[in-house]
């Protein structure tokens, strides 16, 4: 029922009073996507400087620039080349794309996943100069002969909270309490039991962590969509052995507001972002089982050296000159050298009826390379 008169927190209340608890997973995703609402779906200013963070296309337009040469090394292998982006924010990331492939005359379709009409009014805005389509779902992709693209997409699915017990494996639920939020835990929902099952994964007692399945049917839904192609998903997050590891007791989920940072995710619904790491393994193994090649999982810094961040470096030396040359690289450190945002952030590469591999996994990661 959308309630439009009503404040989120309100909203998400009285439904607690209707149902008396609702799963934590179910609150993230009213505090995220609340029709008019929800923190990605407001008009509120989000992405940049102005907004709440940085992502890698604010970091400087060489994000874009460089995985751009990764989509024609795909279009050498395929023919063809159709990039679908999912998760776009404000387009800044296509523009980038676009850009670099129209400089260097490659033909390409472009087609952007996004439900929420904000967001697509920002977009369209945004990429006026550029040949693009829109879709609601990704449901709307057929038979695609191309490449799925995403940036901090995974980390923004609502996630279940679970925490181990010696009564066995719980879910966070969230009910009320003098009119507060509060938690309680209650048997997980059974695929969650499943999930680590298939992981090997078990828990001490007394772990908590998050569990994301809505991105096991994102990409079954990838699956069905490619024809022949690429997925490529960067994100942050870690195989289970390290997401698991005990230093991570606690979970992962974080808020962001305004640059700053909270992990309590009960203060004004709406007005932050929530996020989680991503499990790489798990995207492994379940994209395994839907019939998707693993082609390879790399740290971001790795990936844009292998996808051609030098070459284009020297590009910018030869045609712009040294100032800015140093301007440009100073802003493209963030994402190369190790233990910035080049190493937090990871790449997974994988394929459907294909196997040729491309640059941006060639080398080797800083990181664990093992799923
Ligand atoms: C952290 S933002 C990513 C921003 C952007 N990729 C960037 O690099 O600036 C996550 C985005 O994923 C979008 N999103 C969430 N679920 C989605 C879905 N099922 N399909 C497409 N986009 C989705 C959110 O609306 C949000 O805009």
């Amino acid at each position: 029922m959308y309630e439009r008169s009503k404040s989120l927190e309100e909203i998400i209340k009285r439904r607690i009073e209707r149902e008396s608890a609702i799963s934590f997973r179910d609150y993230m995703e009213i505090c995220l996507y609340y029709p008019e609402k929800g923190y990605y779906t407001s008009q509120r200013k989000i992405f940049g400087m102005k907004g709440d963070y940085l992502t890698s296309p604010y970091i400087t337009p060489l994000f874009g620039r460089i995985i751009a040469e990764q989509f024609i090394e795909i279009e050498g292998y395929l023919n063809k080349l159709h990039i679908v982006e999912a998760g776009a924010g404000e387009g800044i990331f296509a523009g980038q794309v676009l850009k670099r492939l129209e400089e260097k005359g490659v033909e390409a379709d472009y087609t952007i996943v996004e439900p929420f009409e904000n967001l697509k009014t920002v977009q369209e805005n945004n990429l006026k100069d550029f040949k693009v389509d829109w879709i609601d779902s990704i449901e709307g992709v057929k038979n695609l002969k191309g490449c799925i693209f995403s940036n901090e997409l995974i980390d923004a699915f609502p996630v279940h909270l679970v925490e181990s017990t010696e009564d066995g494996l719980k879910e966070v639920f969230v009910t009320l309490d003098k009119g507060e939020f509060r938690e309680v835990l209650m048997k997980a929902d059974s695929r969650i039991e499943e999930y680590f099952k298939k992981l090997e994964i078990s828990l001490p007692s007394g772990y908590r962590t998050e569990v994301n399945l809505d991105c096991i049917e994102w990409l079954e839904k990838c699956h069905d969509a490619l024809k022949i192609g690429y997925i490529i998903t960067i994100d942050y997050g870690y195989p289970s052995v390290d997401l698991y590891s005990q230093k991570r007791n606690s979970g992962t989920l974080m808020c962001y507001s305004k640059h700053t940072v909270t992990s309590n995710p009960y203060i004004s619904p709406g007005m932050w972002d929530m996020t989680s790491h991503v499990n790489f393994s798990a995207l492994k193994l379940w994209g395994e089982k839907f019939g998707l090649s693993c082609l390879g999982y790399t740290d971001l810094a790795n990936f844009l050296l292998g996808a051609g961040a030098e070459e284009i470096m020297k590009e910018i030396m030869v045609n712009e000159g040294y100032s800015s040359y140093a301007i440009k690289f100073q802003s493209l450190k963030t994402l190369i050298m190790p233990g910035s945002m080049g190493t937090t952030f990871k790449v997974l590469l994988q394929s459907k009826n294909i196997r040729e591999s491309i640059g941006g996994v060639s080398r080797k990661p800083f990181i664990r390379e093992e799923l």
